[in-house]
């Protein structure tokens, strides 16, 4: 019980699936849990399994894009006598394709719950832990943030707000007793992968995925040790440290070859698909199976000019 009367607890958003679900089931043992997300269904059948184990849950059943989420989130703890220690923002969406030819609205709305209600959730319980000294926020970010990413142009950029954001409060927290541990995976075995047919991308054959439980024991750990960074897996250490040295010039155009989906239309409306209408060439297409435009493309040989002594 803290000072207040107010009893800790851990709130997990997008604990209904993936790696969210991951983070309540394993939360330390003697917190209240609080799952939240939009499935009813699911979000009461991770509170039973939580249960079972000999924790208390509450469940919150709420869409995170709606107005004023944060204060909705907050006014339950308040309402249930709860004071937030741990807060873990997992809810999260992606959309893969070229920006220019994806709709807007779902673009916008990735950026608002990615960027906009994590930030809303985090400065808004932030002020209680401080005040109790103690307590912190894990945030997902992604591998995804620490590079541009042609073909998912706005979740690269959302994770790279995430990854910024949260190291930036890591320092701005330091001596309060609250810490804030930003988790960058490579590909996690999830909904997110499948749903959107994200998998079937060629990057996702070349890098194997984690599961949700490794992901979210390595988090839990990194948080409970202090740490502003957790990259869990070998692996994505590996893609972490690659992508650290290789020079944009070089890494830009393989991510939008291993990203990109060939059926994607075409931006200008033309009806054909990207590759075809407005894509790389077709010449570079068959000379090197699959292209990758900037990179691999040779220049045609200019005649030597003559020497004129
Ligand atoms: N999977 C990966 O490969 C991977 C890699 C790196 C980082 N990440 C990041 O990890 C986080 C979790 O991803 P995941 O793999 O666990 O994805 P997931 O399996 O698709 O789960 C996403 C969760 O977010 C919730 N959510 C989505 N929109 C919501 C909304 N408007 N309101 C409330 N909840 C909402 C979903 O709840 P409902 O199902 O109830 O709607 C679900 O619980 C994301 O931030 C993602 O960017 C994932």
């Amino acid at each position: 019980m803290s000072q207040n009367g107010l009893r800790p607890c851990i709130v997990v958003t997008g604990a209904s699936n993936g790696i969210g679900q991951a983070m309540a089931k394993s939360a330390a043992k003697g917190f209240v849990v609080v799952l939240v997300g939009r499935s009813d269904e699911r979000l009461t059948a991770v509170a039973e399994e939580i249960r079972t184990e000999g924790s208390e849950t509450l469940t919150l059943q709420l869409d995170l894009l709606a107005d004023n989420a944060a204060r909705q989130v907050k006014d339950f703890l308040d309402a249930n006598g709860l004071a937030c220690h741990v807060l873990v923002n997992s809810a999260g969406q992606g959309l893969q394709g070229l920006a220019a030819s994806r709709p807007l609205d779902a673009q916008l709305r990735m950026i608002d719950l990615n960027v906009r209600l994590l930030v809303e959730l985090t400065l808004t319980l932030i002020p209680g832990m401080v005040a109790r000294h103690g307590g912190g926020v894990i945030n997902l970010g992604s591998l995804a943030g620490l590079i541009p990413g042609p073909q998912m142009a706005v979740y690269y950029a959302t994770k790279s707000f995430v990854s910024s954001f949260s190291q930036a409060l890591y320092e701005e927290l330091r001596g309060t007793g609250v810490t804030v541990t930003c988790v960058i995976p490579g590909p996690v075995d999830t909904g997110f992968l499948h749903g959107r047919g994200i998998k079937d991308l060629p990057l996702f054959k070349y890098m194997p995925s984690l599961s949700a439980e490794d992901v979210a024991e390595s988090a839990w750990r990194g948080f409970q040790r202090g740490r502003r960074m957790v990259v869990p897996g070998i692996t994505s250490k590996l893609a972490a440290l690659v992508m650290s040295l290789v020079p944009l010039r070089l890494a830009l155009p393989v991510i939008n070859q291993v990203q990109t989906r060939w059926a994607d239309p075409c931006p200008c409306g033309s009806g054909k698909t990207f590759i075809r209408c407005c894509g790389m060439k077709s010449s570079t297409r068959r000379r090197f199976g699959f292209g990758i435009p900037g990179l691999l493309e040779r220049k045609p040989k200019s005649p030597k000019a003559k020497r004129v002594p």
